[in-house]
């Protein structure tokens, strides 16, 4: 009986255990497969709860977790969702949420916009998705949300955006694209957002803007689309943007400025260009910038600039034309801009280029003298120039400080190690070389040019001839003149 009754015991426990055993096992079988069925009950009724720890899906809700009553949460996203998955409808358990963040894991995913929980938050405002692996944008994917202030999805791999992917979105003022794949931008993506300002699309694989693209834009104030891979601009890339402030293209792979590329950014302050390959810039490349402030062209492969190309910018103080190949600015070059020059704010970075010392730059030594501009001062005292033709004798002497007032000299002649680099500064302006080809002006005329004044050329309009307007006065003025005498 002892023995049986030890047998049974023992029998009994090893069942257990067995099926103890047995038990974990289908559970741990059964687990994935739970994960996986999307349409599953999920069984919990607030979003803020989520206590199954298998689940895909969990939200951190900030300041407590009364249904109804949450106004901020972030996500995370562990498995794989589908669009349909119940997770979605929880949303419904929160509507007041005004800033929502969804993050996923690195063993999550997340291929698309999550729509359906979007319909529920009549109330969002600020909208984070990142890390996703989104791909495509589908038309209205964010739920014509009234409210929706700021949309930030960086890091998803976004790389298309379909017609009105961003559409009737009536207080939308900011949208944030950085770092996904965006290879294009068409047509009728961005629609009906009366009050964006800002849009940022750096740091992806832009190289086809359909022309009009921001055609439905017209409050938008900053455009960034920094390191991509943009070759060509048109005159209508840039279509409807009649409010925009700044507009910052560098890293990208532009080639050329045609006429008329920013005409239509009537009041643009700030063209950032740094770091293209422009080689190319037409003479009414920039016409109508009559606002804009500050240019940069730094960094890229100008050789030359034809005469006019600064007609249209009277207002710019700030300018960088550093680390090109230019051989010259010419009087004709800078006049139209010589005005700004001249002033104690003013920046005017032309460095690092392939100026030659000859007599197209003898306007500097004027300038020099006449700016009001430290930065200016210091960038023409140290601006050096590549000598062709070496008279060493002629002022390689004790001259050094020929149109110094002090007696700073930053570096001498020795220390440049190209026997042929000088400063120009240092060449005494009437033993610049002058080959005959060079027929323009050299100098500033010995009374300032009348370089008309910003506030003067707004008054009168766009119009790129108002520097012939004084002629008109003079010639009507002697004329009538001439018949009273
Ligand atoms: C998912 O769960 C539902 C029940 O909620 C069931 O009807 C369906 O067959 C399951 N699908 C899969 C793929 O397991
Ligand atoms: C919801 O929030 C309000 C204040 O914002 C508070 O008075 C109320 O008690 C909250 N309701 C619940 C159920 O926590
Ligand atoms: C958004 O508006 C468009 C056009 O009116 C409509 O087709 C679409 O169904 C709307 N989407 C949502 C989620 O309301
Ligand atoms: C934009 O937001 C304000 C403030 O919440 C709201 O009053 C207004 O109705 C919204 N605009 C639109 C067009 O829905
Ligand atoms: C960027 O676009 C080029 C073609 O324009 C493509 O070959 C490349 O794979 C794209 N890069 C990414 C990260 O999508
Ligand atoms: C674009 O420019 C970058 C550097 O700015 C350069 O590395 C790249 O080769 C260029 N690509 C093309 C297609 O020119
Ligand atoms: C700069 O222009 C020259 C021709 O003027 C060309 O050979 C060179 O490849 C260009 N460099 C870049 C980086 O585009
Ligand atoms: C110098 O520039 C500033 C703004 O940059 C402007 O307010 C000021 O009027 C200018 N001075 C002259 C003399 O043009
Ligand atoms: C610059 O100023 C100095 C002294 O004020 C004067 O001697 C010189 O002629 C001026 N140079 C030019 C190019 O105006």
């Amino acid at each position: 009986m002892k023995y049986s009754t030890r047998l049974i015991v023992v029998l009994y426990i090893l069942a257990s255990l067995s099926s103890t055993c047995l038990s974990i096992k289908t559970r741990k079988a059964k687990e994935p497969k739970r994960e996986k069925n999307n349409t599953h009950q999920v069984g919990f009724s607030n979003l803020c709860t989520i206590e199954d720890n298998t689940a895909a899906f969990r939200c951190f809700c900030h300041g407590g977790t009364a249904p109804g009553n949450v106004t901020n949460t972030e996500c995370w996203i562990f498995g794989s969702l589908a669009k349909d998955h119940e997770v979605w409808f929880l949303f419904s358990s929160q509507p007041r949420l005004t800033e929502l963040k969804i993050i996923v894991r690195p063993d999550g995913q997340l291929g698309f916009i999550p729509t359906k929980a979007l319909e529920y938050l009549k109330d969002l405002k600020r909208l984070m998705i990142s890390y996703g692996n989104v791909d495509v944008i589908h038309p209205y994917a964010f739920a014509n949300l009234t409210e929706l202030r700021e949309l930030t999805l960086p890091r998803s791999q976004i790389a298309n955006l379909d017609h009105h992917a961003v559409a009737h979105l009536p207080n939308l003022t900011e949208i944030n694209f950085n770092e996904n794949r965006i290879y294009q931008l068409q047509k009728d993506v961005f629609v009906d957002l009366p009050n964006l300002q800002k849009l940022t699309i750096n740091h992806n694989n832009l190289s086809f803007i359909q022309e009009g693209a921001f055609r439905y834009l017209s409050h938008l104030v900053e455009l960034e689309m920094k390191d991509n891979f943009i070759t060509v601009l048109t005159k209508d890339t840039f279509t409807g943007l009649s409010e925009l402030k700044r507009l910052d293209l560098s890293f990208n792979n532009i080639s050329r400025l045609g006429d008329l590329t920013f005409a239509e950014l009537w009041v643009l302050e700030e063209l950032i260009l740094e770091r293209n390959d422009i080689e190319f810039i037409s003479d009414r490349a920039f016409a109508g910038l009559t606002h804009l402030r500050k240019l940069d062209l730094g960094h890229n492969n100008l050789t030359t600039l034809v005469n006019n190309v600064f007609d249209g910018i009277p207002a710019i103080y700030f300018l960088d034309l550093r680390y090109n190949h230019l051989q010259t600015i010419t009087f004709e070059n800078a006049r139209p801009i010589m005005h700004n020059l001249r002033n104690r704010t003013t920046y005017f970075y032309i460095q690092d280029n392939d100026f030659v010392c000859d007599c197209r730059l003898k306007w500097m030594y004027g300038l020099y003298n006449e700016t009001k501009s430290d930065r200016v001062k210091e960038v023409l005292k140290d601006l050096t120039c590549y000598l062709e033709d070496i008279q060493e004798e002629t002022y390689d002497n004790n001259d050094d400080n020929y149109v110094f007032d002090d007696n700073y000299v930053t570096a001498s002649i020795e220390e440049l190690r190209d026997p042929f680099i000088r400063r120009l500064l240092h060449i005494p302006p009437n033993e610049l070389p002058c080959p005959q080809k060079i027929k323009n002006p050299t100098e500033i005329p010995r009374y300032p040019d009348k370089t008309p004044a910003y506030a003067e050329i707004n008054s009168i309009g766009r119009c790129s001839t108002t520097s012939l307007l004084p002629l008109f006065i003079y010639a009507i003025a002697t004329t009538v003149d001439r018949i009273i005498t």
